[in-house]
């Protein structure tokens, strides 16, 4: 199996792509799982990062906290999104497993280090800061990382924090700047792919038809989630981001894309966090990302409820 750290801020999209990940022990295996402030304040995001755990029935799943705020910005969180707790929808109960007491930062570190260089993924499903501070504090893991897959930006859909900017990179700017520069082989599931993986009626059902904890907690997640979505684009259901990171580890041909160039924003008030992303390869600049445009939704939610069975 693949060694990956997924770095989170849960989010019910997050807790859905760290279901698959923990329900697909022959492809992935978890080293750790980092929590970052995100969609709501990192004491939230570190105690749902290890509900869901405990949800799954993982609870030797490692969980870490890492930083509390952008790299140099104010968090902007996304409650309006995602409900108060982060996690609304389901009533789970609070999480008996601990917290790890190394900082996040320093695990990625660590284990970037301990382990053999090229065989450790970062999965990172919220703002980038911890990745990038890990970065900053230790230059010497970057050629050691196989790959990033990360959910995050847009380009033909341009924003759904700002007209310009999807939100995890919003959110932090300069850490997304400091992971796209890095050199590292980047694959990217931005919004034009996520707003395909949409949770119908039917496919919510599905979820709920598997009859067990995950099954039922899954459907209220993605119902919560789904309020939010259909007011604000009148989509046919909630766009499930997250899991298309760990559903590309697993089947990746459920998936395609482009390698483009990837900017990103800093400066620009009213574009700030836009992944400016070369489609058209009109520029020279080097293709730094493999943007994903298009994905195979009925085989996604196939697997994605296939698997969630299992745990
Ligand atoms: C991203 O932002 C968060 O609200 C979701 O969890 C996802 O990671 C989508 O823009
Ligand atoms: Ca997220």
């Amino acid at each position: 199996p693949r060694k990956i750290i997924i770095d989170t801020d849960p989010g019910q999209d997050d807790a859905v792509a760290v279901l698959l990940a923990l329900a697909s022990p022959e492809e992935i295996d978890v080293l750790g799982i980092t929590a970052v402030a995100g969609n709501v304040p990192l004491p939230l995001t570190q105690k749902n990062a290890r509900i869901i755990c405990e949800l799954a029935g993982k609870t030797d799943t490692k969980v870490f906290s890492g930083c509390d705020a952008p790299l140099s910005r104010k968090l902007v969180t996304a409650e309006h999104v995602h409900g108060k707790t982060g996690l609304d929808g389901p009533t789970l109960p609070d999480p008996k497993m601990p917290l790890q007491d190394q900082h996040a930062v320093d695990f990625i570190i660590d284990t970037l280090r301990a382990e053999e260089a090229g065989t450790v993924t970062l999965c990172p499903l919220g703002p980038l800061t911890n990745i990038a501070t890990a970065f900053n504090k230790a230059p010497d893991i970057v050629e050691k990382v196989q790959e990033i897959v990360l959910m995050g930006g847009a380009y033909f859909e341009v924003g759904n924090i700002t007209p310009a900017a999807e939100f995890n990179i919003y959110v932090d700017p300069e850490a997304a700047e400091v992971v796209f520069k890095s050199g590292v082989p980047i694959v990217v599931m931005p919004l034009d792919v996520t707003h395909k993986a949409l949770v119908t009626k039917p496919r919510n059902n599905a979820f709920r038809a598997i009859g067990s904890k995950v099954g039922l907690a899954t459907a209220e997640m993605t119902d919560f989630f789904e309020r939010f979505d259909k007011e604000k684009y009148g989509s046919a259901g909630a766009p499930l981001h997250d899991p298309c990171v760990t559903a590309y580890l697993i089947k990746p041909d459920l998936f395609s894309g482009r390698h483009i160039n990837v900017e990103i924003e800093t400066q620009s008030d009213l574009t700030l966090g836009m992944t400016v992303a070369d489609w058209w390869r009109v520029t020279d600049r080097p293709a730094n990302a493999l943007f994903i445009g298009d994905i195979d939704a009925d085989g996604f939610f196939s697997l994605l409820t296939e698997r969630l069975a299992r745990l």
